[in-house]
């Protein structure tokens, strides 16, 4: 059992150096931090974004796997988010939240990926744009490739467990780092999975494929999602989007 205290424990040596380690030895192994896009909406200069970046940075950490909705503040944060990344070293990559897009909206996702893949911070694997998700099962991956149309690294949070095909993934993100009921709640005697089953589960499912949990990927989550309160940053923007700021702050 490795617990997701221990990941980070072992992740953070494998990758002393960070980023200088990372790019004398090419894009193989890196350390992703999942970053809630929709909790920093009153951010107003690229320079808010520096703390954030130079702290990850020095932890290791090579990319911000940026999550996004559909907010209309999206465009302006992930602009300031980019080009602070630029700026301190570090890379980033968009992450699409599914409990706000929708598995119908390929072109659109494409799109926004294309907006952002020319940017200097753009995290590039095997030479493609990596792009990963919160959920979405379901959508059409060949759609969204041919959206984007320059290659991508898709390396989503689609579901194993849930039957959801996954042979058009370039790899796949588990968000699972705790025991659950296999339905996103905690676990009970009788309906617990554990960890290393939600490993199996994927590793199985992905064949070889890169996996974001073990290397080749190891993904943090998060660097900030202070009201779910698996977070390893400072707890320094508040919640403007779900009132959880009011049992978190102080904390
Ligand atoms: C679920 O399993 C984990 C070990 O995989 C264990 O640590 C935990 O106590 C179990 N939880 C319940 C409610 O049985």
């Amino acid at each position: 059992m490795v617990s997701f205290l221990s990941i980070i424990a072992q992740a953070v040596p494998r990758v002393s150096g960070g980023i200088r380690e990372s790019k004398r030895q090419g894009p193989n192994r890196l350390v992703f931090a999942h970053f809630m896009i929709g909790i920093t909406s009153d951010r107003h200069s690229s320079s808010d974004y520096d703390d954030d970046m130079k702290r990850a940075s020095a932890l290791g950490i090579d990319a911000f796997a940026l999550n996004i909705g559909v907010d209309p503040y999206t465009d302006q944060q992930l602009q300031l988010a980019y080009d602070s990344a630029a700026r301190n070293l570090m890379k980033v990559f968009i992450s699409f939240d599914f409990n706000w897009w929708n598995t119908g909206q390929a072109f659109a996702i494409g799109q926004k990926i294309t907006q952002y893949a020319d940017k200097p911070a753009q995290l590039m694997v095997d030479n493609k744009v990596f792009v990963s998700s919160f959920a979405g099962d379901g959508l059409n991956v060949g759609s969204l490739r041919d959206a984007v149309g320059r290659p991508i690294f898709f390396a989503p949070n689609f579901h194993p467990s849930y039957g959801t095909d996954t042979s058009s993934v370039d790899g796949l993100l588990n968000w699972m780092a705790w025991p659950n009921n296999g339905q996103n709640k905690a676990p009970s005697a009788g309906q617990n999975v554990s960890v290393a089953d939600g490993d199996s589960a994927y590793v199985n499912a992905l064949a070889g494929k890169a996996y974001i949990a073990r290397p080749r990927f190891i993904e943090i989550v998060t660097w900030n999602d202070y009201g779910e309160s698996h977070y390893i940053g400072p707890l320094k923007s508040i919640h403007t989007d779900d009132g959880a700021s009011k049992w978190v702050n102080d904390m």
